[in-house]
């Protein structure tokens, strides 16, 4: 069974502007998480593909790509933007039934990618070099010069998102990439292939080839010829990639989870924070990397943080991608299992509420009723390691040195927000949380293709997103002429 993808078939991959078949022709089923049935093959990339792949980068990159201008890749970029725009509907009903995310987050996403085009559409030609004064009789100046051919590897729980900020960048900086989608969920990234190509970017300048991690994604990040590596995914396999990157000495972004924190105290405007609190835990089903899985509380205002928190806990209806409730099904029954086996070291913990598995939800569907613990104790492994579920623990604290204490008391360190109405808290808080980023009094996980992301600690390093990212995809060359 294929699927077809804006006409394209979901079993092919898209090497030097061309959809064709992977070198071994075998494939593997992509299962819908909803019912657990297979919604279509897809190709089985290995190294012979991703071989290819590279080839056609590198003469991208040598030919007509590497020479074209900020500007042409800037149209170029818009374009897909546009296109992206025009197949909303298409998209966004791909990767509700590939994810398992529901229909408005499907959308939401669709459009995070359309920003990310338009975004680096109108940055790149802004990305300018220095004139650094040096000696007497030189001008100095420097350049900021693409790496040639970068490698993808995108997870599943935002695919579109995660292109859109990692392959879109690096097209925008003048980099030829090669693409490799989770083998969970590929779907928008073959349709991302085709619309690009649609969009007029030249053959090689991006080639999608799906397959397993341990195959092709392993073929790319070991891969000679590929000069700079961008991963989203498990810190288990960041780890695999940055030795990886190491055998080749080729820089490495490594974007991997965390455990994400949000101090409220006792000023807060707790109603405000609310939609917040349960929000950035339980958005596509608590599968996201920023998602704020610890709810730090101050004691004055403990109690009426658990039972606002627990009564939109049981209000959560969990569902079918397509009946849009506000969880859908983890991506995958191993999934299912990892949350599970979290939730069975939790049997000692108090839940605060739980949410609802609809009845007619298909009994083959990845689908677990979200949790809320309260009263959790900060070392417990459930207030320690990424669960990637709807689970939140809920944990007290005294004062803002206990707070701090305990949020920066993980190995993760990607986002974490504050709420109080504090002016100079919220500038100690700022500067002393472990993150990548700090929102004051709002949360933003997953949102703004402006703000650059990325973490400390097993969160991983290097930035991604906002103008930031051009410069993890450019290298600096400093010109230094002598004129006398
Ligand atoms: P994973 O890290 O194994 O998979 C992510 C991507 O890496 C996929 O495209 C996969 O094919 C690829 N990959 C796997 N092994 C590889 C290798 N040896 N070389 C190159 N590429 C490889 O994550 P997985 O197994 O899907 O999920 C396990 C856990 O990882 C989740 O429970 C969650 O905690 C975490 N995770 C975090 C994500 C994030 O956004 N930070 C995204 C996905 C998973
Ligand atoms: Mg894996």
């Amino acid at each position: 069974m294929t699927f077809r993808i804006l006409d394209v078939d979901s079993t092919h991959c898209l090497i030097a502007g061309r959809w064709q078949r992977n070198a071994s022709g075998e494939t593997m089923p992509l299962i819908n998480p909803s019912d657990g049935k297979a919604l279509c093959e897809i190709a089985r990339g290995g190294a012979d593909d991703i071989d290819a792949a590279v080839a056609a980068a590198r003469a991208a990159f040598d030919g007509p790509w590497g020479r074209s201008t900020a500007v042409e890749r800037g149209r170029i970029l818009s374009k897909i933007g546009a296109l992206v725009l025009e197949n909303i509907d298409a998209l966004a009903k791909m990767e509700a039934l590939d994810v398992g995310k529901p229909l408005a987050q499907a959308r939401a996403d669709v459009i995070a990618l359309a920003r990310y085009m338009e975004f680096y559409a109108g940055a790149v030609d802004k990305l300018h070099g220095q004139t650094i004064p040096y000696l007497d009789g030189y001008t100095v100046y420097t350049l900021r010069e693409p790496h040639g051919v970068t490698g993808h590897i995108i997870p599943w729980n935002y695919p579109m998102q995660i292109i859109g900020r990692s392959v879109g960048a690096a097209l925008a900086a003048g980099n030829a990439a090669v693409l490799k989608p989770a083998e969970e969920a590929c779907l928008t990234a073959l349709a991302f292939g085709e619309l690009a190509r649609r969009a007029g970017l030249p053959d090689g300048a991006l080639n999608v080839v799906s397959g397993t991690g341990a195959e092709a994604g392993a073929a790319l990040t070991a891969h000679h010829d590929v000069n700079h590596i961008s991963f989203t995914g498990s810190v288990a396999t960041g780890r695999l990639i940055q030795q990886a990157a190491g055998q080749n000495v080729v820089p490495v972004t490594l974007e991997l989870g965390g455990k994400s924190p949000q101090l409220v105290f006792e000023d807060a405007d707790i109603d405000a924070a609310l939609p917040f609190l349960v929000g950035a835990g339980i958005q596509n089903a608590g599968q996201t990397c920023s998602a704020s899985s610890r709810i730090l509380v101050q004691r004055g205002v403990y109690d009426e943080v658990v039972s606002k928190m627990a009564a939109r806990y049981a209000a959560l209806r969990v569902g079918p991608a397509l009946d849009d409730l506000a969880v859908g099904p983890l991506v995958s029954m191993r999934q299912k299992q990892i949350v599970e086996g979290f939730l069975a070291q939790g049997a000692d913990l108090s839940r605060a509420a739980t949410g609802e598995v609809i009845t007619q939800a298909p009994s083959g569907g990845a689908y677990v009723a979200p949790v809320l613990f309260e009263n959790v104790p900060p070392d417990h492994v459930l207030a320690q390691d990424e669960i990637f579920g709807p689970v939140q623990v809920i944990i007290p604290f005294e004062d803002e040195a206990e707070a701090l204490a305990i949020a920066n008391g993980t190995n993760y360190g990607l986002v974490a927000s504050v709420w109080t109405r504090d002016g100079a808290r919220q500038m100690r808080l700022a500067r002393a949380l472990r993150a990548g980023q700090v929102f004051l009094n709002n949360y933003g996980a997953g949102g703004g293709v402006e703000l650059p992301f990325g973490g400390a600690g097993l969160s991983g390093h290097g930035r991604e997103k906002g103008f930031e990212a051009l410069y993890a995809f450019t290298a600096l060359k400093t010109v230094a002429a002598y004129h006398g």
